[in-house]
């Protein structure tokens, strides 16, 4: 194939996947590994960042992920799926990395800032989650990633990246480092069932891959939906209404939802009959994930035994490419004597 490139991304494990992830980069792995040669990271490394007092939630998320993928339909013989700590060349690249950055730049990372206020850290952040946005530059050249598929929040891990690239091939004079690019999910967000911006576990307002039926059933008949919608035949609020939005990313059936958003806005359509509907269209569409998902669990040791396999195949990978960055700085001292 000859438009064929390389895809590299991930996610920190510290729970399991829901609806926002599907939607975020989920989705656009399954399809994305039919076209290119795509890796997918388990980046513990950085979840460790800011888990270090709990290194046994992220063992227990590693499995916990790697079932949601297998469940969507992330193929291992198609995506190499694997571990980042498992791969030492990635720890290697970020020690040297870090020496073409300044400290300065790493504290205006807006992504970092914001997470940094979010976690509360004040002065007292950890070193290692300081630096992050550099390990992941790590993640990405070590394979030579071309395209980076990620939600919004990571442009700027790209965008320092990049410099990182930039700043190493010029510095040492070669072209080894190859520069990604982000493609971004057109719906880069799905808001949480609360209504807020973003759905998010630690907000408490996610459906996840992995919820029973009944889990389901209940977070849909809670929803938020329009606060001014207090009468069955007051006229409703579509924009910013989650109950509309799900349905516009997971219903099929673009007349029904059409005709259901025009009665809502007119007025008439209580939520409870937009939520069942809802209700039918989330079931139809986690129903078989989770079937996949239960029939996966059924052996943990095959799945972790995958991503071990998948490890080995990125560790090699990632080791030519140190080999070649040492190479450039010249410091692969066995060449020289
Ligand atoms: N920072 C990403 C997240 O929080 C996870 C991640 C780590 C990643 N390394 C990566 C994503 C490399 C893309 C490429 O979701």
């Amino acid at each position: 194939m000859t438009n064929q490139k390389i895809i590299l991304t991930g996610d920190r494990p510290s729970g399991r996947l829901h609806l926002g992830h599907y939607v975020g980069s989920l989705a656009a792995r399954v399809e994305l590994q039919e076209i290119h040669r795509q890796y997918v990271m388990l980046a513990d490394i950085q979840a460790l960042t800011d888990h270090a007092h709990e290194p046994a939630k992220i063992r227990e998320s590693i499995l916990e992920v790697a079932l949601d993928y297998l469940a969507v339909g992330i193929d291992p013989k198609k995506t190499t799926i694997f571990i980042q700590s498992l791969v030492p060349a990635l720890a290697e690249l970020t020690i040297y990395y870090l020496n073409l950055v300044t400290w300065n730049r790493l504290k205006h990372n807006p992504t970092v800032k914001l997470e940094i206020q979010q976690k509360g850290f004040g002065e007292n952040v950890p070193a290692g989650f300081m630096i992050y946005p550099i390990s992941q530059a790590a993640d990405i050249t070590a394979f030579k990633a071309q395209l980076v598929p990620v939600g919004d929040d990571q442009i700027p891990m790209i965008e320092q990246t990049v410099e990182v690239v930039r700043k190493f091939n010029r510095l040492y004079n070669c072209s080894v480092l190859v520069e990604p690019e982000a493609i971004i999910s057109t719906i880069a967000r799905l808001p949480g069932t609360d209504g807020k911006a973003k759905m998010s576990k630690g907000l408490g307002n996610a459906i996840f891959l992995s919820d029973s039926a009944d889990v389901v059933a209940a977070k849909v008949k809670g929803m938020y939906t329009d606060a001014g919608h207090l009468h069955v035949e007051d006229p409703g609020k579509v924009e910013g209404n989650p109950v509309f939005t799900y349905l516009d990313a997971f219903g099929k059936d673009k007349v029904k939802i059409a005709d259901l958003k025009a009665h809502y806005q007119r007025g008439g359509l209580g939520d409870s009959v937009v939520k069942k509907y809802l209700l039918e269209v989330l079931q139809a569409f986690l129903d078989p994930i989770r079937q996949r998902r239960e029939s996966f669990a059924k052996d943990s040791s095959a799945v972790m035994n995958m991503l071990f396999k998948g490890s080995d195949i990125a560790a090699q990978v990632a080791h030519q490419t140190l080999m070649e960055v040492r190479d450039a700085m010249g410091i692969n001292y066995r060449s020289y004597f």
